[in-house]
């Protein structure tokens, strides 16, 4: 039986082979945040030659990039991405995901943004029917926070202040318990409208485009 790290690894690799095979060399690859895309970013150095840089979703990842000796660049030097690869902490088959367990929400969603194609990278237990057991976050300027929660409390969510974390841009996350989302696209609109916060993390609006998905008899591709 394979451990969750064996599942992450072989779904990384088999990112870095898609990327191998149908990217054009010489692009510029969008690179998520978290444990999986840690792997990814592992596996990507064996093909460093083959593209020319990354834009990465934290400040963790520009590390662990840099440490490889793959080139980071600023997103705003950059125009077209055909790729960005990212985990996330729910997923489901029409491939809208709950991101930012990491907090790095709203950068992943900003690099996302300009890639052409989101391929997403999980192992089989972050597949969900419904979205909403992982509690959302949300990315909150920090005079807005206690306003905000009241605001999540009267749509139904309980939020609750991720303790002793400060975004990568200077924010707080609440983290929404208690919700069933049977609209994220919706719900991610709703939250967005709302003054103070800066993302939410519902990849609903833009999804993901391909999902690898790790399971003990190989990696499965969904695509929407
Ligand atoms: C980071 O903020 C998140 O969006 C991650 O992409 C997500 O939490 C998945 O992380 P793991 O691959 O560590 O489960």
């Amino acid at each position: 039986m394979a451990t969750q790290d064996e599942l992450k690894q072989a779904v990384a690799q088999a990112a870095v082979d898609y990327v191998a095979a149908h990217v054009p060399a010489g692009s510029i690859v969008g690179v998520g945040t978290g444990s999986t895309a840690n792997f990814f970013i592992d596996a990507l150095a064996k093909i460093k030659d083959r593209i020319s840089a990354t834009v990465a979703s934290s400040e963790a990842t520009k590390k662990r990039l840099e440490g490889h000796g793959i080139k980071v660049l600023d997103l705003n030097e950059v125009t077209s991405m055909p790729v960005y690869v990212d985990g996330a902490d729910e997923i489901t088959a029409k491939l809208e995901m709950v991101k930012g367990g990491g907090g790095a929400l709203t950068r992943e969603k900003i690099v996302a943004a300009v890639a052409d194609k989101f391929i997403c990278v999980c192992d089989e237990s972050k597949l969900v029917g419904t979205l909403g057991k992982f509690p959302l976050p949300v990315e909150v300027i920090p005079m807005a926070r206690a306003y905000v929660a009241r605001e999540i409390i009267k749509l139904g969510g309980q939020p609750k202040l991720r303790e002793g974390f400060v975004t990568d841009n200077g924010n707080v996350i609440l983290d929404v318990h208690g919700l069933q989302i049977a609209d994220p696209a919706g719900l991610e609109t709703t939250l967005n409208g709302l003054v103070g916060v800066v993302t939410n993390g519902l990849f609903a609006c833009r999804g993901a485009d391909l999902l690898l998905l790790a399971t003990p008899s190989g990696v499965k591709q969904m695509a929407r």
